[in-house]
């Protein structure tokens, strides 16, 4: 069963590597499909990459992938056992926020990537990734660690860790937040 799943990654990937739905494919260094364990309870979803990731192929390498390291770890979930992605395979120039029709050119990706990880529950990381995969109308100070049921998925969204290194005061509600994913991931089989 996961090494069909894990054929079927790689030939999306492949797609996803050489597709040319939007003009980020001309500027990016590397593809940033997504990584981590293919039968994952919690998937991550982050807006784009950044520099590190568009230059190492792998999302959240740069510092706020080191800060998202060490939430993990103080939770006890380490990455290697969760799947991380982004709504945006392809690196925005100077980390702009993406563009409605890039999101609309590249949502497929990460619809085929849940379809085939199936994960429990789906944590979406900052506000981009929010409003795309919770509602529109999402309010990240208001609304983080809050659980929304959508379809078979448990969801919920957590400051974007890039916001935690600039504003430390929000540190201490990340960490609740994240001890509560870590609760829920237990809840389920
Ligand atoms: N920020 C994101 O949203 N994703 C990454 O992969 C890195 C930084």
């Amino acid at each position: 069963m996961s090494e069909t799943v894990q054929k079927e990654l790689e030939a999306l990937f492949e797609k996803c590597d050489s597709c040319k739905g939007c003009k980020l494919s001309e500027t990016k260094t590397n593809t940033v499909f997504g990584t981590g364990n293919i039968q994952a309870k919690v998937m991550f979803v982050g807006e784009a990459p950044g520099e590190q990731e568009d230059l190492q192929g792998e999302p959240f390498v740069g510092a706020s992938g080191k800060l998202l390291d060490k939430y993990l770890a103080v939770i006890d979930m380490p990455r290697e056992s969760v799947y991380i992605a982004n709504i945006l395979k392809c690196r925005p120039p100077h980390n702009r926020d993406p563009l409605p029709e890039e999101e609309d050119a590249c949502i497929e990706f990460l619809r085929k990537q849940l379809q085939l990880i199936n994960p429990k529950i789906i944590v979406c990381l900052g506000r981009i990734a929010a409003k795309r995969l919770i509602k529109p109308d999402f309010k990240i100070t208001a609304e983080h660690g809050k659980w929304f049921e959508k379809g078979k998925y448990l969801m919920c969204a957590v400051y974007h860790p890039s916001a935690l290194l600039r504003d430390l005061s929000k540190r201490t509600e990340m960490l609740s937040d994240m001890f509560e994913i870590k609760k829920r991931a237990d809840e389920i089989q």
